[in-house]
């Protein structure tokens, strides 16, 4: 029986809260599955491993990681450390070393829950984020110029090279064919006007071998009205690093919010492990609370199994996830319930287990 093996970096705030349930469906599914097994390391690396050592993880992190299968991420951030640090040595290293390029965060309205779009349902809310994930506005060129002195300022160098805006592109493109077929570009080439036109060019070049894939350019800031206003025109959203981070908060947000919001970040080839986190962060306005909502990181965790070849159990956590959420017994305050993590987690389980149409009423 084939066995992968996990790298499991809770991280700070609520990242251990919502892995532990992870965790604990992904077992649940792989003894359900009997096909294959996971095993699991767990890595303290985390803004209390900074605060002993200095660094977020040891010099040889990324050589440790690189031996895994797939990285299941809570998230990091604690307000002891600096943001920049904590996530510039941690977070982005893995990204940009195992060439996760692909950060894909589905935005679907799942089975019991409600969006706050007033007249919109499951049908009209199912489109998937393409965000670029090791380059454009995340660069490291840049830093402070004439320190103290009155002309004190900063810079942060944008890095668009052909060969990134190909590969994601040509991700994204694929990815709509496989669904409805169309594909929103974020852009903003009035305001950006070296790199924006150069994205738009690229992806334009692209194009051509997908004649079969519909695809639009919109500024992001017109976007972001139809994320609101006409999200059913949505299909696969193309986006740089820096809108896309944006504009998946808000997805979240029009299909229930950050506690219920996957994401992978993807390295297509497998050349290297691809690591599977929540949207959210580490929420340290509720951490340690236990009424963290844990559906995104076990969402997560379902879209790795599908990464690793594993897509009936996958679908089986996202169908459990759904009869958790129908049932509406179970949730936690985010969602307008009074359910603990673990309870949520427990409930995802019991579903998992004990399968039962979605939307029916357990007796
Ligand atoms: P956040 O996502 O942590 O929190 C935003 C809001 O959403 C908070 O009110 C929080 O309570 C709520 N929320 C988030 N996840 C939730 C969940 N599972 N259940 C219920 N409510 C939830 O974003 P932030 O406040 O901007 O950042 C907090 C820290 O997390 C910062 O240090 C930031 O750098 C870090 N961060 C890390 C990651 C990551 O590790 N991938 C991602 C985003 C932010
Ligand atoms: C995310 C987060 C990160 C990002 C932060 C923590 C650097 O917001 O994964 O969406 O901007 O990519
Ligand atoms: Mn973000």
């Amino acid at each position: 029986m084939r066995t992968h093996r996990i790298a499991v970096i809770p991280g700070d705030g609520i990242g251990p809260e919502v892995v532990r349930e992870g965790v604990k469906v992904l077992e649940a599914a792989t003894t359900r599955a009997g096909t294959f097994r996971l095993e699991f390391d767990w890595l303290p690396w985390n803004c209390s491993y900074y605060r002993r050592h200095g660094r977020m993880m040891p010099k040889d992190g990324i050589e440790q990681l690189r031996a895994y299968d797939g990285i299941y991420l809570g998230a990091v951030g604690d307000p002891s450390v600096p943001d920049h640090v904590s996530v510039w040595q941690l977070i982005l290293p893995i990204r940009k070393a195992f060439q996760q390029y692909v950060n894909l965060r589905p935005a679907k309205l799942l089975a019991g829950l409600e969006s706050p779009l007033r007249h919109k349902e499951a049908r009209d809310l199912d489109f998937v984020i393409v965000r670029e994930n090791t380059e454009g506005e995340y660069s490291d060129i840049g830093g402070r110029l004439h320190p103290g002195t009155p002309v004190e300022m900063a810079v942060q160098t944008s890095v668009f090279t052909r060969y990134g805006i190909e590969r994601v592109a040509r991700y994204a493109l694929s990815l709509a064919r496989r669904r409805r077929g169309r594909v929103a570009v974020a852009t903003k080439s009035n305001g950006l006007a070296h790199t924006m036109p150069y994205w738009d060019e690229v992806i334009r070049s692209c194009r051509v071998e997908f004649p079969d894939v519909d695809v639009s350019f919109y500024h992001v800031d017109a976007l972001s009205t139809l994320f609101v206003l006409r999200p059913e025109t949505l299909d696969v959203v193309l986006a740089t690093n820096l809108f896309g981070d944006i504009l998946s908060d808000l997805g979240a947000a029009v299909v229930g919010g950050l506690g219920v919001a996957p994401a992978g970040n993807i390295n297509p080839e497998k050349r290297f492990p691809s690591m599977f986190e929540p949207v959210h962060g580490s929420a340290p306005d509720i951490a340690g609370k236990g009424i963290a909502n844990p559906i995104a990181a076990i969402w997560s965790g379902a879209m790795m199994l599908e990464h690793l070849g594993h897509p009936e159990p996958a679908a089986e956590v996202v169908r459990a996830i759904e009869q958790v959420l129908a049932e509406g017994r179970v949730r936690t305050r985010d969602l307008g319930g009074t359910a603990s993590t673990e309870e949520v987690g427990d409930a995802v389980v019991r579903a998992l287990e004990h399968p039962r149409p979605v939307g029916e009423r357990p007796r």
